[in-house]
């Protein structure tokens, strides 16, 4: 493919998709980027193209009729599709997993028998499609327990559940309810791991990798990690959670017999994995494999980054060799997602978002939930509505940047968690 002048589409609506598009837009390599749908405040910064990310016929018709160079596949849903298949079968290169090497993210079923056959280390389960059959199983485990939905869910398809009441009645609601759809026509029954989680990143290309800084999410609505679930409240990098030393036993225990795993099994794996690990008294253990980047980790380990990214992705595309190891900045990046009052519940949509004239060094402001009213101004259209980021050359500096911004920027039911890298500022 041509590798220079590029015209690249970045397809998806949130932080990750604004943090990717500015990623790809410093590159030397690229003249322009564009986004589909992208939301009101990439809208003022790059071009944009409406677009329903689920229609695949439709993103391969945007991206020949745009003269498109190589597609980024932000979001799971596309790569569950098989767009990527779609776009480089009609000869557009695009990163990310095929639809194959997506079941990683789009059955946990079929993650957990994977992980059980390559003998990677996972919380043991069981797969089950009829309510007998799960409620039996179930008898016979400890609580806590935790029932998951196979299908994606949106972060919303995982119950950790306290008693057998209540692990019996969400088997029910996936199996014979409609509250999950076809994603909860299989459940994983999942013994219950304590410990910290980490997020690590691998950019491949079959079981050629490159690691991206470790990075911890705040699931959790509340301060102290408590309350409801979300997409995630904010996140930081790097984490002394994880030395070098940590990581590359981590990388002989897990990372590579994944990807060799995959290759035994036929799955050509080219994209990002995300590895959701929990670090517990008996080891790292596999929660999740997801097939994209973290939102909001994108929004702090890719500026982290200190090489251009872009002939990167393209190598993954590619399926050529990738770099041994990327050069990362020696410093710290803290996002605060600025959340609508209410969520992950109902919250209100439209309110006028007020941005700062100025954005203050080190900092930068990352779209996730904003949409342009009819007065072409920035309104909040989502539950996350935008990223505060700051970085420097501490995690404490990273994160005063990050507050200072959060402060300076305005919408009637802004709501935000004050302790994001808690647990880091009480690693000693
Ligand atoms: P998942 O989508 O599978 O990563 O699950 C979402 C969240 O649920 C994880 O980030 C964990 O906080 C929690 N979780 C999932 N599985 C387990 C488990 N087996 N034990 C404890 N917590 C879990
Ligand atoms: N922040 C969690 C996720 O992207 O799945």
């Amino acid at each position: 493919m041509n590798e220079e002048n590029l015209k690249i589409l970045v397809i998806g609506s949130g932080g990750r998709e604004h943090t990717l598009a500015k990623i790809c837009n410093k590159s030397e390599k690229v003249e322009k980027v564009i986004v589909a749908p992208g939301n009101g405040g990439i809208a003022k910064e790059f071009d944009t193209v409406a677009l329903d990310v689920e229609n695949n016929e439709e993103i391969l018709s945007t991206a020949k009729s745009m003269g498109i160079d190589f597609v980024v596949v932000g979001p799971e849903v596309p790569l569950c599709n098989g767009a990527v298949d779609i776009l480089s079968n009609a000869g557009i290169p695009a990163y990310g997993p095929n639809k194959s090497a997506a079941r990683l993210e789009g059955s946990k079923a079929f993650t957990k028998d994977f992980l059980a056959k390559h003998k990677i280390p996972t919380a043991s389960y069981g797969n089950f499609q009829t309510c007998e059959s799960a409620i039996e199983y179930l008898s016979k485990c400890e609580l806590p327990v935790v029932v998951k939905a196979s299908g994606l869910a949106a972060g919303k398809g995982v119950i950790i559940c306290n008693t057998r009441e209540e692990a019996d009645s969400a088997v029910k609601d996936m199996l014979e309810g409609s509250s999950f759809g076809e994603s909860g026509k299989e459940v994983v029954i999942e013994e219950f791991l304590e410990g910290e989680e980490t997020s690590l990143h691998l950019i491949c290309s079959g079981e050629n990798y490159v690691t991206l800084p470790m990075s911890q999410d705040h699931k959790k609505i509340g301060e102290g990690d408590i309350g409801l679930n979300t997409g995630g409240m904010g996140a930081y990098a790097p984490t002394k959670l994880v030395s070098q030393e940590m990581l590359a036993s981590y990388e002989e225990s897990i990372v590579r017999p994944t990807l060799a795993g995959l290759k035994e099994d036929g799955i050509d794996f080219r994209g990002t994995l995300y590895i959701g690990l929990m670090l517990t008294s008996n080891g790292p253990k596999v929660l999740e494999f997801n097939v994209r980047f973290g939102d909001p980790e994108t929004q702090v380990i890719l500026p982290l980054v200190d090489q251009d990214l872009v002939p990167v992705l393209i190598d993954s595309a590619l399926g050529n060799d990738l770099p041994d190891r990327l050069t990362v900045k020696n410093k710290s990046a803290i996002v605060v997602v600025l959340a609508s009052k209410g969520y992950p519940e109902s919250y209100p949509k439209g309110e006028v978002i007020h941005l700062p004239e100025e954005l203050p060094v080190d900092s930068e402001i990352i779209h996730a939930g904003t949409t342009l009213n009819e007065n072409n101004l920035i309104v909040s259209d989502g539950g996350r509505v935008i990223g505060a980021v700051g970085m420097g050359e501490s995690l404490q500096s990273a994160r005063n940047q990050a507050y200072k911004l959060c402060e300076s920027i305005d919408f009637t039911s802004k709501y935000y968690r004050k302790d994001i890298a808690h647990r880091e500022f009480s690693r000693v």
